[in-house]
């Protein structure tokens, strides 16, 4: 396992959230990312990120924590591909958890593509249960799963 430096992601670490964005497959547009990271932003969205100990501090993983309703809702979770399987998701999610348990919500719901074994084998470690599917969610038409866990994520959850 790796321990990553989880710290709250700020305009600073623009551009590596960026460089991160761009590898994933569903990449949001960096006006999306620019505007939530700005310091006068008050859309209460939370940026957590997952830095290597080194000097330089390179940014390996970020996840993202917003609000549906009365909930958390986990928008967004992605780690570098050349850090993978070295349980930085994991502590991602478990630092989504806390913040989420801290902001009091009771729950934290996210939307992950059925096909996504490896994440959907991630969130129910973490105690995330599924809910149901929504049919073609995805702009490809793949269906979406929605999951949910109780807050705070069970003790335990990691290893
Ligand atoms: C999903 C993702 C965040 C996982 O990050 P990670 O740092 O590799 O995850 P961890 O190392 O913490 O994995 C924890 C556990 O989840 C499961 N898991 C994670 N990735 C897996 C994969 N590709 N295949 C099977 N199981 C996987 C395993 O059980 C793993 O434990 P193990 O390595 O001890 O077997 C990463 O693969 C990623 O960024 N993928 C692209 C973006 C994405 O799919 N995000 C989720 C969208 S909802």
């Amino acid at each position: 396992m790796y321990v990553p430096e989880i710290d709250f992601l700020t305009f600073d670490d623009l551009p590596d959230v960026l460089r991160l964005n761009a590898k994933s497959s569903c990449s949001w547009p960096e006006k999306v990312i620019r505007a939530d990271l700005r310091k006068d932003s008050n859309n209460e969205i939370t940026y957590l990120g997952a830095f290597a100990t080194t000097a330089e501090a390179p940014l390996l993983g970020y996840a993202v924590l917003g609000r549906e309703k009365r909930e958390g809702l986990l928008m967004a979770l992605f780690v570098d591909d050349l850090y993978r399987r070295r349980g930085i998701g994991r502590q991602l999610v478990s630092a989504v958890g806390d913040c989420a348990t801290y902001l009091h919500f009771r729950r934290l719901r996210l939307k992950v593509r059925k096909s996504n074994a490896g994440a959907i084998a991630l969130y129910t470690q973490m105690s995330f249960i599924g809910e149901k599917v929504r049919r073609g969610y995805y702009s490809n038409g793949e269906d979406a799963v929605i999951m949910s866990a109780r807050l705070p994520l069970r003790a335990g959850a990691l290893r």
